[in-house]
């Protein structure tokens, strides 16, 4: 798989992801998407919000679901009114243990530091390792020696732990650990809890009355919504409704790339059903969203699903499953979360009905203060469902898939790259960069390019172009030689190339080359269209 450092150089050299505000140095956790990662993006979108919503069949039971089900979509705000987050629990439990360097007022994520013990010169140091760093074991040795003033490698340097995390060594010790990029050790304070929600004001006064907070989920949109889709759409459960949108988290270490950012997009589903039913449910959408990723191309080798075990969940839930992939910035035989399907039971409803539920407690309970007043009031409103079939009344169970835009672009790129070989102009091979996405998900679908630059060649070439642009994504390329501008599109990952030749001028036939295996094939002028349909599927 390709290196962190060549996805990055890709991303920006052929404008799929640039850094936020590069001009002025950028800002961290921020990024932009240049015009293949824009479509590239929007492909995913689409891809998902079609499989999910707009090509469901309500009528039919799809492969493996229990029933046939609803689905509809909605688009709520980013900014809701601030009891939500209390309600929902983000206002009190939604926070980070971080620690912060005294020296170079840098903040860090107290499970993310990770370091070991260094011993030399009658001293013992807990070496940190910068968060970023590609090789950890490399920057800590950098680090060792110069601090030890002795060479890397020298017998006089002792390791007198392996790595380990942060969190593992008392607060009592941190005297004796070296921040990442601190002068000399005990400048790390103790570890302090920092609430991930952005926080702004809503009006022209800024006083807390008048805070408000950015998403930091699309969620909740759907809950604060179910009573609203129910009462006017017509569906019944089993109901899934859908939302694409931006989400905001002030992760206190973005980092690796877009992987974890402070503005992200999500896409998600809050699937309502019957509770007797919910266990099937949980563990269709956790199957379901699986296959979605190989279906797009992703290698089954690369990602795994991971239950989450018993003490891990809290005790409304009866199930959360992480699909996750092995991203090549991670620790050999380490993976990172793509998307999590959780089984909810009726926590968020009864939440918004009831007030702030404690998720520990069997039964859940409202959360009280030592008043014994409710520590966050809900709507109190009546968000349970009736079925008119059976006449019950119920507070449904809720599955969630939450998938992650980003990460899922990031995923598909890391999978997608890949070196092989291929013939140049002069049939010699020679190494290419290729990206294997998806024909569905690729930015550009059709290259149209004319083998030179006469004969009538670019005419033909650039009324194919015309014929095709309003169907698919097409660029027409004249520059450079074939082999070059052939290059240029396996680096994008363009799945055909449609090349107007010297036998085109004799029998009006195009050549067609496929990305993948370099075949080759004719197909007459006139039926372009088709073939390109017929190819990538659309
Ligand atoms: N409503 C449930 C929820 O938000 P989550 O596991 O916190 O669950 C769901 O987030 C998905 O959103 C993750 O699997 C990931 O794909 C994406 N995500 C979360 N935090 C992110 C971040 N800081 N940067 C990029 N993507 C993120």
């Amino acid at each position: 798989m390709a290196t962190l450092s060549e996805i990055t150089s890709l991303c920006k050299r052929r404008g799929f992801i640039f850094q936020s505000s590069e001009l002025y140095g950028g800002i961290n956790g921020f990024w932009d998407y240049g015009p293949l990662g824009t479509e590239l993006k929007r492909n995913i979108r689409q891809a998902w919000w079609r499989d999910m919503v707009s090509w469901h069949n309500p009528l039919l039971a799809p492969a493996g679901a229990p029933a046939a089900f609803a689905m509809v979509g909605i688009e709520t705000s980013v900014i809701m009114n601030p009891q939500v987050w209390k309600v929902s629990g983000h206002y009190d439990l939604f926070q980070d243990l971080m620690v912060d360097c005294r020296e170079t007022k840098l903040r860090y994520r107290y499970d993310q530091l990770r370091g070991r013990w260094a011993e030399a010169r009658g001293r013992k140091i807990f070496i940190t390792a910068d968060p970023d760093a590609e090789d950890e074991f490399d920057f800590v040795s950098r680090r060792a020696s110069k601090l030890f003033k002795v060479p890397t490698g020298s017998p006089e340097l002792k390791w007198a732990s392996d790595f380990m995390s942060l969190s593992q060594i008392a607060v009592e010790d941190f005297v004796g650990v070296l921040a990442p990029q601190a002068q000399a050790p005990g400048t790390l304070s103790e570890p302090r809890e920092f609430n991930l929600m952005f926080k702004t004001y809503v009006g022209a006064l800024t006083s807390e009355e008048h805070a408000a907070y950015l998403r930091p989920e699309t969620a909740q949109g759907i809950f604060l919504n179910f009573k609203n889709v129910i009462d006017s759409s017509r569906v019944r459960l089993p109901l899934g409704i859908a939302q694409i949108g931006k989400s905001f988290r002030n992760e206190i270490t973005p980092r690796q790339f877009t992987f974890r950012s402070r503005e992200f997009e999500q896409m998600e589903i809050e699937f309502f059903c019957h509770p007797s039913t919910s266990e099937a449910w949980y563990r269709y959408w956790r199957d379901r969203r699986l296959r979605w990723y190989f279906d797009l191309g992703i290698k089954p080798a690369n990602v795994r699903l991971r239950e989450h075990d018993k003490r891990e969940l809290s005790h409304y839930s009866r199930g959360t499953a992480d699909i996750e992939y092995a991203f090549p910035f991670l620790p050999a035989g380490d993976f990172g979360e793509l998307e999590g399907v959780a089984h909810r039971g009726d926590f968020d409803l009864r939440s918004h009905m009831e007030g702030k539920l404690d998720p520990n407690s069997n039964p859940l309970l409202v959360e009280r203060d030592s008043a014994g007043q409710p520590r966050w009031r809900g709507s109190g409103k009546n968000l349970a469902y009736r079925d008119e079939r059976t006449n019950e009344t119920y507070i449904p169970h809720v599955i969630e898939p939450s998938a992650g835009v980003d990460r899922a672009l990031l995923a598909f790129i890391c999978d997608a790259m890949q070196t092989d070989e291929a013939p140049d102009d002069t049939g010699t091979l020679r190494q290419r960069s290729v990206l294997r996405l998806s024909p569905r998900l690729a930015p550009v679908k059709v290259a149209v390019l004319p083998l030179v630059r006469k004969d009538g060649m670019p005419e033909i070439a650039r009324d194919i172009h015309n014929a095709l642009v309003r169907h698919v994504a097409v660029q027409y390329d004249e520059k450079d030689a074939i082999g070059r501008r052939y290059r240029r599109a396996d680096e994008i990952g363009t799945p055909l190339c449609i090349t107007v030749d010297g036998q085109t001028l004799r029998d009006n036939t195009v050549t067609f080359r496929n990305r993948d295996d370099l075949s080759q094939w004719r197909v007459h002028v006139n039926d372009c269209e088709a073939e390109v349909r017929r190819f990538i599927g659309a």
